[in-house]
């Protein structure tokens, strides 16, 4: 497994596999990595003859009272872990190569980002899709995996992708949950014994809400107000919002009639758990 610190070394190199007619695969990370980026790295390898990860803390997605001083590092077991996998070459660039004094150019979406998590978080998708498209400059993948934990990531890449015909085919990775149902995070491990019981509450909710719109339940108001209650049993959480929404425009739907996306951010102490599912009546 190669680990590759210079742009210009990274880019080198993918220009020599696609010479060789080489199809590359691309799976974008922050670290401290868990068994959900490690499914995304499985999958991702299925489609490509070699699989780049990146492990960059992306300091252009987090506000100014965010997490980015604290954010969980972990790199040799990082890449013990993706050399475990299949990795073939994992980049690891600086701040200052990807964003050199000077640097002022960003890449936005007018709309997506206007629901969930951008509405209170709101440099975070342009962080994102920046950093995104010059991870993609940079790796030139022709495919890349991104978990649908992240859901209105996905959501935003996938437009971004087709909006700038950017060559690349992105796929969606299943999201991974630990065997009690919460949703696997590299924030999990800011949570105490307890809050890790009481961030149980979300995938509950979700499984409540889907047992709830199987057996005929169409009003989202009814759900939202199921999960908020069932939040609210643990008096350290502060729901951030309770979405049904379109899961392709993420606009809030009136009545269930179809695939719904539940998703819900909760600050649980300090820390923020997002999670989502796809109610279907
Ligand atoms: P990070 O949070 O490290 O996540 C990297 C990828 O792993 C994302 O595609 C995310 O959706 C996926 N992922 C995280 N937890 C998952 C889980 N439990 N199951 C399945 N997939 C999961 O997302 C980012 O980093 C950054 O925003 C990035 C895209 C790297 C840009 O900086």
């Amino acid at each position: 497994m190669d680990i590759i610190g210079s742009i210009e070394e990274m880019q080198g190199l993918s220009n020599k596999l696609r010479s060789e007619g080489k199809r590359i695969a691309f799976v974008p990370t922050m670290g401290f990595l868990h068994d959900g980026h490690l499914s995304l790295m499985r999958e991702a390898k299925k489609h490509a003859d070699i699989l780049v990860t990146s492990i960059f803390v992306n300091p252009a997605q987090f506000g100014p009272n965010e997490d980015l001083d604290s954010y969980p590092k972990s790199m040799e077991s990082d890449l013990a872990k993706s050399k475990e996998v299949g990795v073939d070459v994992v980049f690891t660039p600086t701040n200052d190569q990807i964003y050199p004094d000077g640097y002022e150019t960003y890449v936005q979406l007018e709309t997506l980002p206007n629901h969930l998590c951008g509405l209170s978080r709101p440099v975070f998708f342009k962080g994102i899709t920046t950093v995104v498209t010059k991870l993609f400059n940079i790796v030139k993948p022709h495919v890349a995996v991104f978990g649908e934990k992240d859901f209105q990531q996905l959501a935003i890449i996938r437009r971004m992708v087709k909006d700038l015909n950017m060559d690349i085919e992105i796929i969606g990775g299943t999201l991974v949950r630990e065997a009690d149902g919460l949703a696997m995070s590299s924030r999990n491990s800011y949570l105490s014994k307890e809050e890790r019981t009481e961030g149980l509450r979300l995938s509950q909710s979700l499984a409540k809400a889907q047992g709830m719109v199987a057996g005929g339940e169409t009003n989202p108001a009814v759900i939202r107000k199921m999960a908020e209650e069932h939040i609210s049993g643990c008096p350290e959480a502060n729901v951030d919002y309770i979405s049904l929404c379109d899961p392709e425009t993420l606009g809030e739907v009136e009545t269930i009639t179809g695939p719904t996306l539940m998703a819900l951010a909760v600050m649980l102490g300090k820390t923020r758990l997002i999670d989502n599912t796809v109610l279907v009546p």
